[in-house]
């Protein structure tokens, strides 16, 4: 009987591309893969650690598998980011778990699974890890419609609330030459929507030649013949060079939706979280952006309640949420993270007053969003079809360039392809509309 294999994923987009090499590499030792972990034989957690909640949230899925282990006897490999972080100390916590293993080490799943069930070793730990590009592993992406490529690995900025650094190595970057012909490959395959992935990709290129730098890597995909989109995530606000914005405006294969973490508004804050920029130096660079990018949606990342936040400060980040005006952002309330500079630093603020600051934050994005969102009404969209909406089976969910998702009626063979949407009805999240004829 066929084997199967279940990978469970959390975290980053980085994470699902490393599951996707994960399950290719389990097809290619005959496994089949399943989502029911009830009937599966080996079963990976491809885990975060960037905040607190990931750890709690993995514990549970643990707990759950172990009942299936005591069934059926189910290996279970615990692999990603807080796999890297916590190594050995998973295994005395649960010893149940067979494998462990960081990112950087999963080209050697082959050889642990062999150890486990062919060499009787106990448990595998395998969380070494050199700072040298990782070897090219083909993927099994989900979606037919949307890859992602690493264009970077680790990263060297030290923000001093993440972890990310210290369980993901220093920054290396792939040669430009390999990274445009794996998306032409991609596009040749059918692939619509290529998302490029790095912890801070416009830093992508140190320690290769000169020419070899975002904007051209960027340009050098786009002059890939082919209808497909290119989005990238995420780039560093620091390091947002002119001529990254001029290869953008140039080019409409560019998503016209930008991911820029901003962290907080607060220049002093900023500055502890060593981020280098101030609340000026970013509202400027947004400006510049809209303004050479017309249309462009921005997006962002805001962590309240940093170690030493005064009011004062947290009013400065409502500012700049309100003067940027983002489509959505992603808010977290600050957790502490073992090994990082704030972890140890003083005057770390109490629950309540995070939890309030999050709610007051929360409370104005999502005025921002929804005003954002009456903008589209009556527009005409370019959108791409990515399948039946799973809240409503007779409409299509598709997204703009800018990111939002708009559900219209459309026959399923649509999926995958770019149509024309004219946009009738604006809910916060979602846009509803009508396809026209070409
Ligand atoms: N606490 C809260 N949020 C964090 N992030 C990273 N580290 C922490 C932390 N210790 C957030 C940042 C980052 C996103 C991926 O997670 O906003 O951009
Ligand atoms: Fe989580 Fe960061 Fe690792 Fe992504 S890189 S999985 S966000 S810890």
């Amino acid at each position: 009987m066929t084997k199967k294999a279940t990978v469970i994923t959390y975290g980053c987009q980085m994470n699902v591309n490393e599951s996707a090499k994960i399950k290719k590499i389990l097809e290619n030792l005959g496994y089949e893969l399943t989502d029911n972990i009830e009937e599966t034989d080996i079963a990976f957690l491809n885990t975060c650690t960037v905040r607190e909640g990931a750890a709690t949230q993995i514990y549970g899925k643990l707990g759950e598998i172990k009942r299936v282990r005591e069934q059926r006897g189910t290996k279970i490999v615990v692999t990603g980011c807080f796999a890297q972080e916590q190594g050995q100390e998973l295994i005395k916590k649960f010893n149940y778990i067979d494998i462990v293993m960081g990112n950087q080490n999963i080209g050697r799943i082959p050889e642990a699974i062999e150890d486990i069930e062919n060499r009787s070793a106990k448990h595998v730990v395998l969380t070494d890890y050199e700072d040298e590009l990782p070897p090219r592993i083909d993927a099994d992406f989900e979606s037919k419609k949307t890859a992602s490529i690493a264009i970077t690995y680790g990263c060297n900025n030290f923000c001093t609330y993440c972890i990310v650094p210290y369980v993901r190595g220093r920054e290396r970057s792939v040669p430009m030459a390999e990274l445009v012909e794996e998306a032409r490959e991609l596009v040749k395959k059918g692939y619509k929507e290529i998302i490029l992935l790095g912890q801070n990709v416009n830093s992508y290129g140190k320690g290769l030649s000169e020419e070899e730098t975002f904007a051209n890597l960027l340009q050098n995909i786009c002059d890939i013949e082919g209808d497909f989109i290119i989005r990238f995530v995420s780039p560093h606000p620091r390091d947002f060079t002119d001529d990254v914005i001029d290869v953008i405006a140039r080019n409409p294969k560019i998503a016209r939706s930008l991911h820029l973490p901003l962290q907080s508004g607060s220049t002093r804050v900023l500055k502890l979280m060593n981020r280098g920029y101030s609340k000026e130096q970013y509202i400027a660079l947004a400006e510049k952006i809209k303004e050479r990018i017309p249309g462009v949606s921005l997006t962002a990342d805001i962590i309240v309640g940093f170690p030493q936040e005064t009011e004062e400060d947290f009013i400065d980040t409502l500012d700049v949420v309100e003067k940027v005006g983002f489509e959505t952002s992603f808010m977290f309330m600050y957790s502490i993270r073992k090994g990082t500079k704030a972890a140890v630093m003083e005057g770390q603020i109490d629950d309540e007053v995070k939890k309030d600051r999050l709610h007051r934050l929360m409370s104005l994005q999502n005025s921002i969003s929804k005003k954002l969102s009456m903008d589209y009404e009556g527009k005409i969209e370019r959108v791409l079809v990515e399948g039946p909406s799973k809240k409503n089976k007779d409409m299509l969910s598709s997204r703009t360039s800018t990111n939002k998702i708009v559900l219209f009626k459309g026959d399923k063979s649509l999926e995958g392809q770019f149509v024309n949407v004219k946009i009738n009805e604006c809910k916060t999240w979602t846009l509803y509309g009508e396809l026209m004829a070409d």
